[in-house]
């Protein structure tokens, strides 16, 4: 007994001894190295590899992140103001960056640059007011964008254009006002789009165009009185839609998306019309044929991508003028042409054959 409470006694003491030293030669070796130790007013945990600097009024991204193998890195709720061009690119490794609630009023274009790895960047609630157009170059793995909650006007061209992985892209409560051409450009895994609550009165009819694997699209309290129909059918993937809280007209220029409509079979909040002023109040999806009655006939070359062409003929049924005329064909072979300039949008041939009744 006796022997065996002393061994055990010593044996602690061993480990206790052996702890000192290691702890003397960390701080030795290991501390003013810099590389391995944890930024002032961060803490620090191993698996994954974190670093986490929130809420400590920081006005910089803080020297000294041990970038070896950090995996994570949050900076939420901070006052940073300024990232410079290849503030992170020592984190070869970084999964996940968040700068959420932080004034970014000085974001340079190559500030993400290096992150190569980065899966999910959070930035919402930063008073972003524009962002530069090369920010997001070569993000290929980013899958979560958090750009909700700024001050967004307007989204240049092909911003998105390298986030082939992109799936999450929330972008609500800013001021946007148009959904142009190429703004989406190159999303094409993206699964949920969140613009609501913004000021959105256009969406250009191909805006959609890559998007055919999104499931998700929030469109709701916008300023929105049209959606073209053929922006509704590039999205084919579809399940849940929101447009409501948006002051939809319900004469002619309804027919594309009361179309769409009749075809497709997806969850959708409702679309109350505000005008013309007898059908105020009517939901758009439920309008009739006979509302229709006198409007010209939708062009059959809003299909394959020509802008405008007008019919005049009194036919009441466009599936009886199923027949491309010549303008429209040719128009027809433009637009494949740019389908075959952009690989993942290829998706004129599963466009479903014209069969409305
Ligand atoms: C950050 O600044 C605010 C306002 O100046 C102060 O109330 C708060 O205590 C500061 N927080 C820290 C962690 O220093
Ligand atoms: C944030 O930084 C600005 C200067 O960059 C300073 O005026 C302000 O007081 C800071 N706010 C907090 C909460 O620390
Ligand atoms: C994109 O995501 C897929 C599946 O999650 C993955 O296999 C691929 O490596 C990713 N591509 C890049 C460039 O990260
Ligand atoms: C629509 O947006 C306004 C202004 O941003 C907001 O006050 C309102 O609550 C929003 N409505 C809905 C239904 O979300």
């Amino acid at each position: 007994m006796e022997t065996r409470r002393s061994l055990k006694g010593s044996s602690a003491h061993n480990v206790k001894s052996g702890l000192c030293l290691w702890l003397i030669l960390w701080l030795v070796v290991v501390k003013p190295g810099g590389v391995g130790a944890c930024p002032r007013l961060c803490v620090c945990y191993p698996t994954p590899m974190t670093v986490s600097c929130q809420s400590q009024n920081l006005t910089i991204v803080p020297a000294g992140v041990p970038y070896d193998s950090q995996r994570v890195l949050w900076l939420y709720a901070n006052n940073i103001t300024w990232i410079e061009a290849g503030a992170f690119s020592n984190l070869r490794v970084l999964e996940e960056l968040d700068l959420g609630d932080n004034p970014l009023q000085r974001l340079e274009g190559g500030a993400f640059r290096g992150l190569e790895k980065l899966q999910s960047l959070h930035m919402h609630r930063c008073k972003l007011a524009a962002l530069p157009h090369d920010l997001f170059h070569k993000l290929y793995s980013l899958q979560f964008l958090y750009l909700q909650d700024n001050q967004l006007h307007f989204l240049q061209d092909d911003l998105f254009s390298d986030l082939v992985n992109l799936t999450h892209l929330f972008l609500h409560g800013n001021r946007i006002r148009a959904l142009s051409e190429n703004v989406f450009r190159g999303l094409v895994n993206l699964d949920r789009l969140l613009i609501h609550d913004n000021r959105i009165r256009q969406v250009n009819r191909r805006a959609f165009r890559d998007l055919g694997r999104l499931t998700i699209l929030y469109l709701f309290n916008n300023s929105l009185a049209e959606l073209p129909g053929q922006a509704m059918r590039d999205a084919q993937g579809i399940q849940f839609l929101r447009l409501n809280g948006n002051p939809w007209s319900c004469g002619c220029e309804a027919r594309p998306l009361w179309e769409w409509f009749r075809k497709a079979r997806i969850s959708s909040s409702d679309l109350m019309c505000t005008s013309p002023s007898q059908r105020r109040g009517q939901d758009l999806r439920f309008l009739r044929e006979l509302d229709f009655a006198l409007c010209p006939l939708p062009d059959p070359g809003s299909l394959a991508g020509s802008t405008t062409t007008t019919f005049s003929t009194k036919t009441r049924w466009w599936f009886s003028k199923n027949k491309p005329a010549s303008s429209s064909k040719a128009s027809y072979q433009k637009s494949s042409e740019t389908v075959k300039a952009f690989p993942f949008s290829c998706r004129q041939a599963s466009i479903p054959p014209q069969n409305p009744l």
